[in-house]
């Protein structure tokens, strides 16, 4: 039985043909559009083109939809939740002023400092010659990161004082990411192990979901240039039970009690970034939206209804208990172009789609050719995810499957779920 409930899903990743993937399961849903969605979303969905929030509004209005789910930073941090909720349309994403917590890496420390959610040590800086005396005058490494969104390039991991001027030359006096580099965080340089600790939030009640572990760099053993992500699994075994009541209470809890504690209640995926070292665990960084990949291998494990989860979390009446995890392990597969993250072709024709069977796949730079076939149309081109009953089951399913499919230039990393990130 089809429901009543019209979502309309903004963004066209592969994080956002996962949320669509959910939300298509359930049983309370309506008419599903995504904007501008992919290849992988056109399938269980209907896309179409939104370029702004007022198109987007009237669009809401025209189909009567019940929820918009936002995935990607951008439109949170530009505020779009707050123009479609005064428009009277229920949002899952924060609002503008909530999602500072990522458009602000200032903001951010300074919100953890006050509310006391451990981090690492920094400070911020908006002068030049400041922060490089400061960099000069430390005896432990740093790490020097662009206040404003960087497309994940503004953070920079410095080996000694010369890296780390020249990392403040590259931000602060040469501009590269222009004024999102105006002010710099210099922060200690921590060792340990990273994890990404994601929750649904809404305004005060929040669900933790598994924990999980991200792969940024291109190639195996975690060398080569930093990427969008080639891969994810969890939950990581190194995070028990305990350890994520912990971070819920000391670190997730916190943040959405202060952010409504400001008056700007924090509404949707709450994601911290957490290193954990020898001694304790610090949060390098919070970001206002789900993961990608890290969704591409947490949805497959929800065994509730995406879709009540995302509208209670918007009505502010999430119980924790209703968001229930299965028992296994998933394990999520970055297949990307020839080149990336550098320069690509685009427009090589893609085999082997029909022939995975255990595994899903999520498209993210992938383009449908009408009449049939498809095409990669971008650097991550898909992820594939298995679920298992242990992690080298749900990875040797998804390793099957990716086998399956092949594209001129197609590169994946072997070791996923094998090494620190
Ligand atoms: P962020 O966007 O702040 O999470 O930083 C991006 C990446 O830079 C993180 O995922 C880490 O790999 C690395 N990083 C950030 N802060 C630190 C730190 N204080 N010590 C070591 N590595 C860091
Ligand atoms: N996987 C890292 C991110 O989504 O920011």
């Amino acid at each position: 039985m089809m429901g009543d409930t019209n979502v309309l899903v903004i963004g066209g990743g592969g994080r956002e043909h996962a949320i669509t993937w959910a939300l298509q399961k359930s049983p309370r849903l309506g008419a599903l559009y995504v904007a501008p969605g992919n290849a992988g979303t056109a399938e269980i969905a209907q896309n179409v083109n939104l370029d702004t929030v007022a198109e987007t509004l009237q669009f809401a209005a025209d189909k009567n939809i019940h929820l918009v789910v936002i995935g990607p930073e951008a439109p949170l941090v530009a505020g779009w939740a707050d123009e479609l909720r005064a428009g009277g349309v229920a949002v899952f994403g924060p609002s503008q002023a909530a999602a500072q917590l990522e458009a602000s890496k200032a903001f951010s420390k300074a919100f953890m400092r006050e509310h006391n959610i451990p981090t690492a040590d920094s400070r911020t800086f908006n002068d030049y010659d400041a922060a490089l005396a400061y960099a000069e005058s430390v005896d432990h490494a740093v790490v020097v990161k662009a206040d404003g969104l960087a497309a994940g390039k503004g953070v920079i991991v410095c080996d000694d004082v010369a890296s780390a001027r020249a990392a403040l030359k590259t931000i602060m006096h040469d501009a590269a990411f222009g004024a999102a580099g105006d002010t710099v965080i210099i922060e200690e340089r921590l060792i340990g192990r990273e994890v990404s600790i994601l929750a649904f939030c809404d305004g005060h009640n929040v669900a933790l979901m598994p924990a999980m572990r991200d792969h940024k760099r291109i190639f195996d053993g975690d060398q080569g240039l930093n990427t969008g992500g080639m891969g994810a699994f969890g939950p990581v075994a190194d995070v028990s039970a305990d350890d994520l009541a912990y971070f819920r209470d000391a670190i997730i809890k916190p943040a959405v009690a202060g952010m409504a504690a400001r008056g700007t209640p924090y509404v949707g995926v709450l994601y911290a970034g957490l290193m954990l070292t020898q001694q304790s665990v610090r949060t390098l960084e919070f970001n206002c939206r789900f993961g990608d990949p890290e969704t591409q291998a947490i949805l497959p494990l929800l065994d509730s209804d995406l879709l009540t989860i995302m509208l209670d979390c918007a009505a502010g009446s999430l119980n924790p208990a209703d968001v229930r995890w299965k028992s296994g392990f998933c394990a999520t597969v970055v297949a990307a172009s020839g080149g990336y993250p550098g320069d690509y072709q685009t427009g090589i024709p893609i085999n082997g789609l029909d022939a995975v069977s255990d595994s899903v796949v999520f498209h993210a730079g992938v383009r449908r050719l009408e009449p049939g076939g498809h095409v990669t149309a971008g650097g991550r081109v898909l992820a594939v995810s298995a679920v298992g009953d242990t992690l080298d089951s749900a990875l040797a399913t998804a390793y099957a499957d990716i086998a399956r499919i092949d594209f001129d230039g197609m590169h994946y990393r072997r070791d996923i779920g094998r090494t620190e990130g």
